[in-house]
């Protein structure tokens, strides 16, 4: 049977409830969301916002409607930024940013828009925190940091650069995109003032839903502008959350699915499917680490990494050996630069890449076994 093992650009299979949402609500209902007043409509209603609940739930939100739903982590990422700066201002960005967060930073520094600092990591990913201080300056109006890296799996320090930019008082942007359903996130505690997430990764929902929740106090610019449903009569984008921030037709069957895959979650426990991630990741790294020529990348202490292990092998490029995995032994990963190359810069892969494994809510340990039996086989050829 195909193992799938490429979670960390899109979780599968979802679980059946997720189908069955969906499937339900396209059949049954079909309605737009925020537009109609009759009872399908305020029905379509109601799931939308049994989703914004579940998420304010996950993420400890207290004002429901400071979710703004996305198409994805990379749009709620763009929103953040673009809705946020002001020319002249001074950005510390995490060295492992996706290019969902890279792309948008270097565009803004290369038109002379913003400059940009990174923070100080090791070779494994870490970060020092010792020298992270000095980087803020008077002009610093915004740190943006992943909460676990794409490449490495690596969990950076989000409670310590928190609490930094609490004692600066500069907002801080967490991209969740690959720790949402996995670690425990509680935005009131750690003071965050954004947090862009995506739904069809570790949320276990489907493509095309994502979002961004805004503290209290933070104002951004609309990315966008358009129908709402609501103050038609302004001609102008309403004040109101989360319209001001929503405009369009919403992914209504997409955003219904995630709310099935977030009730899901709750009712498995996030604690139980944190920890069954935690030692799956920790499984794998020791089951690869038995494999000669292996070189597994990112922090090497079980409590440091989650969700995904990279590696490279002395006799085969990681594209060969995704390819020779994928056609000998039905086994999907991913090779290459994982859209975030300035995360291969820090940890030194950028010339080759790596082969990732994307650990899953559904992947067992007798998957990576199989993987595990797969690469010594080719390692030997
Ligand atoms: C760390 C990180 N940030 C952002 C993204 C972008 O997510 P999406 O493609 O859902 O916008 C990804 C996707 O791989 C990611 O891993």
């Amino acid at each position: 049977m195909a193992i799938y093992l490429d979670n960390a650009a899109t979780s599968f299979p979802k679980p059946e409830c997720v189908y069955r949402a969906i499937d339900h609500y396209m059949r049954t209902i079909g309605t737009n969301a925020g537009r109609g007043g009759y009872r399908r409509a305020l029905a379509a209603d109601q799931m939308v916002f049994e989703t914004r609940l579940r998420l304010a739930q996950l993420f400890n939100i207290g004002d429901v409607s400071r979710i703004i739903f996305t198409t994805n982590a990379t749009e709620a990422i763009n929103l953040a930024i673009k809705g946020y700066v002001r020319t002249n201002d001074h950005i510390i960005a995490s060295g492992l940013e996706h290019n969902a967060c890279w792309r948008v930073l270097r565009t803004l520094e290369a038109a002379g828009t913003i400059s940009l600092s990174v923070l100080p990591h090791r070779m494994d990913g870490t970060v020092d925190m010792a020298r992270v201080a000095d980087l803020f300056t008077s002009q610093t109006r915004l740190v943006v940091m992943s909460h676990v890296s794409n490449v490495t799996g690596g969990i950076l320090p989000l409670q310590d650069i928190a609490n930094l930019c609490r004692s600066r008082s500069v907002p801080l942007l967490v991209d969740s995109a690959q720790s949402a359903g996995l670690l425990p996130l509680d935005v009131e505690a750690l003071g965050i003032a954004l947090l862009a997430f995506t739904g069809h990764k570790g949320l276990l929902g489907p493509q095309g839903t994502g979002g961004l929740y805004m503290s209290d106090g933070m104002d951004l610019r609309p990315l966008k502008e358009g129908g709402t449903g609501s103050e038609s009569l302004l001609e102008f984008q309403p004040e109101s959350l989360p319209d001001r921030y929503e405009a369009g037709t919403p992914n209504v069957p997409g955003i219904i699915g995630l709310g099935a895959a977030l009730e899901y979650i709750q009712n498995t426990g996030l604690d139980s499917i944190h920890a069954h991630k935690r030692s799956l990741t920790d499984y794998t790294h020791r089951q690869l680490l038995r494999v000669p020529g292996i070189t597994v990348y990112g922090p090497q202490g079980s409590n440091e990494r989650i969700g995904v292990v990279s590696f490279t092998m002395e006799t085969a490029s990681p594209e060969e050996v995704a390819a020779r995995l994928d056609a000998d032994y039905e086994i999907m990963v991913r090779a290459g630069l994982h859209c975030a190359p300035r995360a291969h810069r820090t940890i030194g892969t950028i010339q080759t890449g790596t082969v990732r494994v994307g650990l899953g809510h559904f992947t067992t340990e007798d998957d990576i076994d199989q993987l595990t039996k797969a690469l010594m086989e080719l390692a030997q050829n």
